[in-house]
């Protein structure tokens, strides 16, 4: 039964500046545009999720192809297994241009990227686009990265925590180095800004040095709010400090159960208000006018996606060079103690599967494909009921909802699942005010006071 829990979903859109989806085989749909190289792509898209009244469009990013399989790039670009991913400022700039409320999210990485060039970008985007930027902090995943970046290999989990720590310390410090009256503009006086409402950080800690202030003035969110989707424990309480939003990717509903409980007691031991921390389960939606055309789309939705583009992708995941293995070889208990994060799904797999051994095929395709969230199949009502379902049994408080095929599946997701979810209560008819925060029922955050001289 559905409807036992009141308020509403937090949707977000799960974008790519790329040649491909998060769905490996989504460049292969027939009606998908090839034309992600357009900054109409982008704003046709935008506009599509502001009229479903989406909290945000939000982009993840990566600073490398694909590299780690082989030690070589050829199959990522063979395959389009992400070879391709534009700067995402300015996308997101074209984005905000043609919308007016929709919220505006970016992925920026806190290891190979300089706070101060982050805070700046960030604090420009929330200006520019009148309150609607976020940031999605991550630690950044692979070796392949690192050596875009002056380095052999990408640093150990614990440390990229602790830096990221620091890291987004002092952002949050330059975001607040104005004063929201700083700025006074008197011509005649001859008065631009109250000096004393400027402060220099003087930061000098383990990682970074920075002076400030910053060269932005304070926003009209005051902080565009924190994505973070960290699933290690690590990872997890660093959210439950810093974060706005957590995107999760677990397997069953269950182990999103799990998650979400888990994630809610750490936010509650960190002394803040769990009801303001939104967790969402990366998701997607297959539909169809009717239950079999949708069950059709999803059988072709998989043929699409080649087993080598999903091995490339389990290698750039999991920083494990899988080429010296063949893809119908069974996954071992061997294999599974030298890669990390792939133990869950493995077993979850096999369960499902019965006696039947595992091969590596099978392994990368769901979790190539699926990066490991539900996949809601039918009619619009019936993924409607599914969602609302997920959100009644405290799984989730929304979804971020990744494409199969694009600009489809936001066009279709629009057209026949928002309406089902707005009669269903569980989904606004209407923004209720012009920024990220209103959309999420944040409020506006006082600068830190003291932490600036
Ligand atoms: C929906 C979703 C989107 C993510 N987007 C990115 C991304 O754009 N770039 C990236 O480097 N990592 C991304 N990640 C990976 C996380 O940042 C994180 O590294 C991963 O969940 C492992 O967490 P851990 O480091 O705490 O073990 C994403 C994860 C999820 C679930």
């Amino acid at each position: 039964m559905t409807g036992k829990r009141a308020g509403q979903m937090a949707m977000v859109a799960f974008m790519q500046a790329a040649n491909v989806s998060v769905f490996a085989g989504s460049w292969r749909w027939p009606s998908t545009e090839h034309t992600y190289l357009d900054m109409g792509y982008y704003q046709k898209i935008a506009r599509t999720l502001e009229e479903g009244t989406f909290d945000l469009m939000f982009f993840d990013d990566r600073l490398a192809m694909p590299a780690i399989y082989g030690d070589s790039v050829a199959e990522a670009v063979r395959h389009g297994a992400r070879p391709i991913k534009l700067d995402l400022s300015i996308v997101l700039g074209a984005a905000a241009a043609a919308t007016q409320r929709l919220g505006l999210g970016a992925t920026y990485s806190t290891t190979y990227y300089p706070p101060y060039h982050v805070a700046r970008t960030f604090a420009t985007l929330d200006h520019l686009s009148a309150g609607r930027a976020a940031w999605n902090v991550v630690t950044s995943v692979n070796d392949a990265e690192a050596r875009n970046f002056g380095m052999d290999a990408h640093l150990e989990h614990d440390s990229r925590y602790d830096r990221a720590e620091e890291f987004i310390d002092v952002v949050f410090k330059l975001w607040d180095s104005w004063e929201d009256d700083a700025i006074v503009a008197d011509r005649d006086a001859g008065l631009f800004a109250d000096p004393d409402k400027v402060h220099e950080l003087h930061h000098r800690g383990e990682y970074f040095s920075v002076r400030g202030p910053l060269t932005v003035p304070r926003t009209p969110q005051g902080r565009p709010p924190i994505i973070q989707a960290g699933s290690s424990g690590r990872g997890r309480d660093f959210a439950a400090r810093w974060a706005d939003l957590i995107f999760t990717a677990p397997p069953t509903k269950t182990a999103a159960q799990e998650h979400y409980r888990d994630q809610k007691d750490r936010i509650v031991a960190m002394g803040r208000d769990p009801g303001l921390v939104r967790v969402l389960p990366m998701a997607y939606a297959v539909v169809g006018e009717t239950e079999a055309q949708a069950r059709e789309k999803e059988q072709i939705l998989h043929e699409l996606v080649h087993p080598m583009a999903s091995l490339t992708l389990l290698s750039e995941l999991t920083n494990y060079d899988f080429s010296e293995h063949g893809l119908d070889e069974e996954v071992t208990e061997e294999l599974l103690e030298s890669v990390s994060g792939i133990r869950g799904l493995a077993l979850s797999l096999r369960r499902s599967m019965g006696d039947k051994p595992l091969t590596l095929r099978t392994l990368a395709a769901h979790r190539a494909t699926l990066l490991q969230g539900p996949r809601f199949v039918g009619t619009g009502e019936q993924v409607a009921e599914q969602m609302h379902e997920w959100f009644d049994d405290e799984a989730c408080d929304g979804f971020v909802l990744g494409a199969t095929h694009l600009p489809g599946t936001f066009e279709e997701f629009v057209r026949m699942v928002v309406p089902q979810l707005r009669k269903r209560g569980v989904f606004r008819e209407a923004y209720s005010g012009p920024t990220l925060r209103d959309h999420l029922g944040l409020p506006r955050p006082e600068r830190i006071v003291g932490s600036q001289e």
